[in-house]
């Protein structure tokens, strides 16, 4: 579980001259958020100071983290690049694919089986290339990256959006797809555009029933959903000194739900605290050496509205338990006012589970104080009305709970005690009755409550709330209930009211854990074999893309003319599909099925050239592929936006698309495209899109003189025999033209270490 304090300790002794060359470039005090990002610079200290919200950045992050649904492509590209090891300290965290239904030990047992062959993969794959493994049932990957890994001013990548956890420690800690992770640990630099600033200050100090989850329920209804795309989102004042790192932690956590790029805190003494209680003195005493450049310049917090793009200011002594929802995390409701909006917009009112857990809230103090409200409940005579699940954060909690009693004391209320894992959160709940449809409020601590989110079921109204309101709102079993006024009966008829809760930051006695279900890698992995069956359908090793042939492309089929929004999940759809996201030729059964063509406004229906018959996109593709002859696909504006999704760009590379023509795209899709060897071209002119019809042969010329800037030619062959000619433009730069040339850029990573 090794926290590497060598490359901590080699982070910080570079803190001080980047930290002032950084100043002398941006030549004014410094937030947070940019000191942590000029000292990661992957040139070394900075020579320009770069625009917010424009400039493109390469970066040098410390870490990776991966989850054990995304670490699959993510590790066998990594395969491809040749390398004996990986270049920065890296984890994989198996707890996306264990489903909750009877409590934790069958569920896990259940999961071991069901999954055993992506669990062997992904351990051994781990042990070959120097990657710390955590197992099935150690827990969720943020609670575990928080309480291992995380330091204060270190910058870490992981693949899952949720990776901004890890703020709540002081990081930039930012979410991306596998081919970045990819990439990452191959040793190449990583590119962000350089962020805005949102600075929060936090004023006064929680009380009551207020948690730290009720911040950033407010500061989600304040921003909504896309307030915080392309940010940071920095946190300061006495306010966010005064809260705890697992706090700080929740609300770093569901910054992904306002769209934040990453949210972080300065280094305080609740960071101390968590440090040192998780074993991590070492690293405490190294950032208290650095602690002033561990936070912003003083001069940023005096007058913040100069220094951040955005300011907003909470008082945390104003501020009430909330819940947020149904079907949105930034529909926020005080309590107060819940049982009103509810019967106004027709939520039922009766809650049918109530839920802890997940990366958002499963720590130790999140338990604590939940359980406080239990204990009550115990006391007071009161029979919980919902039914009550929890999912811990990891295993160290979990038995450091279950040693001082807090487990059994939801097990008194009938709580099942499900896997140190994410179950319900990613839908990995067999609810029963979930598929009658029926129409439901659940509250849970959760970060997002889309439908269907949690069971699966569209009528399922989610209410995101803290863990221990959602523990008072279970055992009232009502949605408007506030337990800041309202009482409930007792078994004996008397009306009881539940105190407001309490609980242990950290644990009085100390963490304990007896296995924590951690696997060093092998100090020398050449000898590992990477576990891959080759009659396996989730898990398929990949061969090497083929280098380009030299010449123009002449011949390609229209394969699809899309029309309109094509996301990636338009582009590779999610839901049963996840399931194949290791075997590239299966997932690439979804190719372009979410797409609609333009020719006939349907989905996954498209015409064959070859035979004049229509049939699905990813059978057709696959016929102009048995035959050898190359398609092209034809998008509409901002084409490929969504997720980082990298099966977006390697399902049509696989299939023989040769390029991707469309009126604009979305730049992480056009990266992952030119990566994957693809050719991601756009309109010169946007009206061109019309010209483009449905029996049409497309030649690319002037690929042998590929150069930046320079326009490629198309020539569209119609079906009557008619020509013409549109230009394409392009942005690859010098590299990315080799990586098209060499057939992708895992291709030349392996040529370059086999030299
Ligand atoms: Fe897992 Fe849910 Fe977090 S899926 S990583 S617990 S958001």
């Amino acid at each position: 579980m090794a926290f590497d304090i060598e490359m901590i300790k080699k982070v910080y002794s570079q803190y001080e001259e980047r930290i002032a060359a950084a100043r002398q470039v941006v030549n004014k005090p410094l937030t947070l958020a940019e000191k942590i990002l000029y000292t990661h610079l992957w040139d070394g200290n900075a020579t320009q100071a770069y625009e917010r919200g424009n400039s493109y950045v390469d970066f040098a992050p410390d870490r990776v983290a991966m989850q054990d649904a995304t670490a699959q492509m993510a590790l066998l590209q990594f395969m491809q690049a040749g390398r004996p090891k990986v270049a920065v300290p890296s984890t994989v965290h198996c707890d996306h694919l264990i489903q909750a239904r009877d409590g934790a030990e069958q569920d896990l047992t259940r999961a071991k089986s069901e999954s055993s062959e992506v669990f062997n993969f992904l351990s051994s794959v781990s042990n070959k290339y120097g990657i710390g493994f955590w197992k099935p049932g150690a827990g969720i990957i943020h609670q575990v990256v928080l309480e291992n890994y995380a330091f204060p001013g270190g910058m870490m990548i992981g693949t899952d959006s949720h990776t901004v956890n890890a703020g709540g420690l002081g990081m930039v800690a930012i979410g991306v797809g596998g081919a970045d992770a990819c990439d990452v640990m191959a040793g190449l630099p990583w590119e962000l555009k350089f962020p805005k600033l949102i600075g929060v200050k936090l004023t006064g100090k929680l009380s009551g029933w207020a948690a730290p989850k009720d911040v950033i329920l407010k500061v989600a209804g304040i921003l909504t959903v896309k307030g915080g795309t392309g940010a940071i989102v920095e946190y300061f004042g006495e306010g966010a000194e005064s809260l705890s790192c697992t706090g700080k932690g929740t609300i770093c956590n569901m910054g992904a739900e306002i769209g934040a790029t990453t949210s972080t805190f300065g280094y305080d003494a609740s960071m101390e605290r968590y440090l040192r209680a998780t074993g991590r003195a070492e690293v405490a005493e190294a950032a208290n050496i650095i602690k002033q450049h561990l936070t912003a310049d003083p001069e940023v917090y005096a007058n913040p509205e100069q220094y951040f793009d955005q300011l907003i200011e909470i008082n945390l002594s104003e501020l009430e338990p909330s819940l947020n929802g149904p079907f949105t995390p930034d529909l926020y409701t005080p309590v107060s006012r819940m049982r009103e909006e509810a019967e106004k917009n027709g939520w039922p009112l009766k809650v049918e589970w109530g839920l802890i857990g997940s990366c958002t809230n499963s720590s130790y103090e999140d338990l604590s104080r939940a359980a406080s409200i239990a204990k009550q409940a115990i006391d007071k005579g009161l029979v919980t009305k919902a039914e009550f699940g929890i999912n811990p954060g990891s295993e160290q909690v979990r038995y450091t709970a279950d040693r001082d009693g807090l487990l059994s004391t939801f097990e008194d209320l009938n709580a099942t005690i499900f896997t140190n894992a994410c179950g319900p959160c990613i839908g990995m709940w067999d609810r029963a009755g979930a598929d009658k449809q029926e129409k439901n409020t659940i509250v849970h601590s959760f970060n997002r409550n889309f439908a269907k989110r949690a069971d699966g079921n569209p009528n399922t109204y989610a209410f995101v709330t803290s863990p221990e309101m959602v523990a008072a709102i279970a055992i009232s079993g009502d949605l408007g209930f506030n337990p800041v006024t309202d009482t409930l009966t007792n078994k004996n008829g008397e009306q009881v009211k539940l105190d407001a809760p309490t609980g242990d930051e950290l644990p009085a006695k100390g963490f304990d854990v007896e296995d924590p279900g951690y696997q060093a890698p092998a100090a020398d992995g050449s000898a590992v074999q990477v576990d891959v069956s080759p009659t396996s359908d989730r898990l398929q090793l990949l061969e090497p893309f083929a280098a380009w042939e030299g010449t123009d492309l002449k011949g390609l089929k229209l394969l699809i003319k899309a029309k309109g929004k094509c996301t990636t999940d338009h582009i590779s759809m999610a839901g049963p599909w996840l399931k194949y996201r290791g075997h590239l030729d299966n997932i690439s059964n979804n190719m372009l099925i979410g797409a609609v063509n333009y020719f006939n406004d349907q989905t996954d229906t498209v015409k064959n050239q070859l035979t004049g018959e229509y049939g699905a996109v990813p059978a057709t593709q696959r016929a102009y592929k048995a035959v050898g002859i190359g398609s092209i696909v034809v998008g509409d504006e901002n084409y490929g936006e969504g997720s980082s999704r990298e099966h977006a760009a390697m399902e049509p590379r696989h299939l023989g698309v040769r390029a991707v023509l469309v009126k604009s795209f979305a730049r992480i899709h056009e990266t992952n495209l030119k990566k994957q060897g693809m050719l991601g071209l756009t309109f010169a002119n946007k009206d061109d899109y019309d010209k483009i019809q449905e029996d049409d042969t497309i030649d690319i010329l002037g690929l042998t003189t590929f150069t930046p800037g320079k326009p490629l030619t198309l020539v569209l062959h119609h079906a009557d025999g008619s020509q013409e000619e549109i230009l394409a433009n392009h942005t690859y730069n010098a590299q990315q033209i080799e990586w098209f040339k060499a057939g992708g850029a895992l291709n030349i990573i392996r040529a370059n270490q086999a030299n």
